[in-house]
């Protein structure tokens, strides 16, 4: 017990932490936020409402929900020296690398948003990564892709805005399409926060030295990116993409089960969840409105994915591994089909999971008992030994 961490030899076992934000069952493949189930929250809710719910613990009353709503829209431009910043990149980074180096940054352009004890900074900082992760994410994007980037409006709901700076270009006016908007306001409330996974961990675990949370937020961006965390959307596409047919899927689940093939199938299996992943059914449904909104019939990937589930769910070895369809696997569809380059996905994941990373990180903060995490090991080196002078080795 080092108060953070239970020791656990496999390391298999969720950290020993305390929250009242996210609750799991794995076995039952349930995930409620402050107790409200995720089906009844991606349904009813958009996801300012939710980032209300996760940061203050109760879903926002009319007054609050526009108070909420307006702080968060005042905060959604960057410093113009941040644009700048942008322009030490190449052009061909992948925006998760720009991602990592502009969030980890912003301390250095919001000093009156870092003293971590001081609860009114602590609020300020929690604002500013909600409101201008959009702003960054869509500025990543443009420089990627060579476009001016898009100063964030006012007169736009979260998710708008974000298409907006991400796809409006300043030559010509640009219309919401509330069905696309409904799908991204929802896609970033089934990201919004998941209990203690890896990059939740991490910036915990940054948290508790007491580094600013901008610092900390960077953390989580960047245990997100690999891909068998928040890399996995992009994972999923390029893995359907060398599927590329229907007629293939056996070859490629006989690799996923063979112990001496790396191959694993991306977008199936969980940690926690033994059963499907909650997620994944409204991702899927989402999948099917936007494909429809977008008039596209018989998407290549979509095929190959509806069928490798099939397939894989009633494969032995996936029945006896208890591997289902995980968040990651149907949302690459429908991102690519709104027209995000795959580099761009687990730039949205981050974007959504930004809101949970910060409410854990204040949960945490704000706990008097919390002390600095410092895991233990179980020492498999050398016993001490006498030391042997160069001459002799
Ligand atoms: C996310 O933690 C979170 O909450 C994460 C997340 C969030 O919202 O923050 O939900 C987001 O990261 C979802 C997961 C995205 N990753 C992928 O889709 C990558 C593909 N999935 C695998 O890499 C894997 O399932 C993991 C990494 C997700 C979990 O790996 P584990 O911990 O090894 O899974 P497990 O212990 O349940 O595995 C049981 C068995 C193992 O075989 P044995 O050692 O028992 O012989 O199933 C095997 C695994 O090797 N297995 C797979 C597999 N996933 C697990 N075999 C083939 N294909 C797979 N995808």
């Amino acid at each position: 017990e080092t108060g953070y961490f239970t020791y656990d030899p496999g390391f298999t076992s969720t950290a020993a932490c305390d929250s009242a934000i996210t609750y799991i069952d794995g076995d039952e493949g349930v995930l409620l936020h402050r107790g409200y189930a995720i089906a009844d929250l991606a349904e009813n809710c958009d996801f300012l409402e939710v980032c209300h719910l996760l940061l203050n613990g109760e879903l926002p009353n009319p007054q609050q929900k526009s108070d909420f709503e307006r702080t968060i829209t005042y905060h959604t431009m960057v410093h113009e020296q941040l644009a700048k910043f942008y322009s030490g990149f190449r052009r061909d980074a992948h925006p998760m690398a720009i991602m990592c180096g502009v969030v980890g940054a912003l301390s250095a352009f919001y000093h009156d948003s870092t003293d971590i004890f001081d609860p009114v900074q602590r609020k300020i900082a929690a604002h500013r990564l909600i409101a201008k992760m959009p702003t960054m994410a869509a500025m990543a994007h443009k420089y990627t892709v060579g476009e001016p980037f898009m100063y964030p409006r006012n007169d736009l709901t979260y998710a708008e805005n974000f298409l907006y700076m991400t796809f409006g270009t300043p030559c010509e006016e640009w219309t919401v399409d509330p069905v696309l908007s409904e799908a991204m306001d929802k896609i970033f409330i089934l990201h919004a926060d998941h209990e203690q996974n890896a990059s939740t961990s991490t910036v915990r675990l940054a948290g508790s030295s007491h580094a600013n949370p901008f610092a900390c937020i960077a953390s989580g961006i960047a245990a997100l990116w690999g891909p068998a965390h928040g890399g996995a959307n992009e994972a999923v596409l390029k893995m359907l993409e060398e599927i590329s047919s229907v007629d293939r899927i056996p070859e490629f689940v006989r690799r996923a089960k063979d112990k001496n093939d790396s191959f694993r199938l991306m977008g199936f299996g969980h940690r926690v969840y033994k059963n499907y992943d909650p997620r994944a059914k409204i991702m899927r449904e989402t999948c099917y409105q936007v494909l429809d909104r977008l008039g596209i019939q018989d998407e290549p990937h979509l095929a190959i994915a509806m069928e490798l589930e099939r397939i894989a769910l009633s494969d032995e070895y996936f029945i006896e591994k208890k591997l289902y369809p995980n968040v990651d696997f149907y949302s690459g569809i429908i991102l690519k089909a709104m027209g995000f380059p795959t580099s761009m996905f687990t730039v949205l994941f981050a974007l959504a999971r930004t809101v949970g990373w910060i409410s854990q990180w204040k949960e945490m903060i704000e706990d008097p008992a919390q002390k600095i995490g410092r895991p233990r090991q179980l020492f498999t080196g050398n016993p001490a030994r006498p030391f042997v002078p160069l001459d002799k080795r």
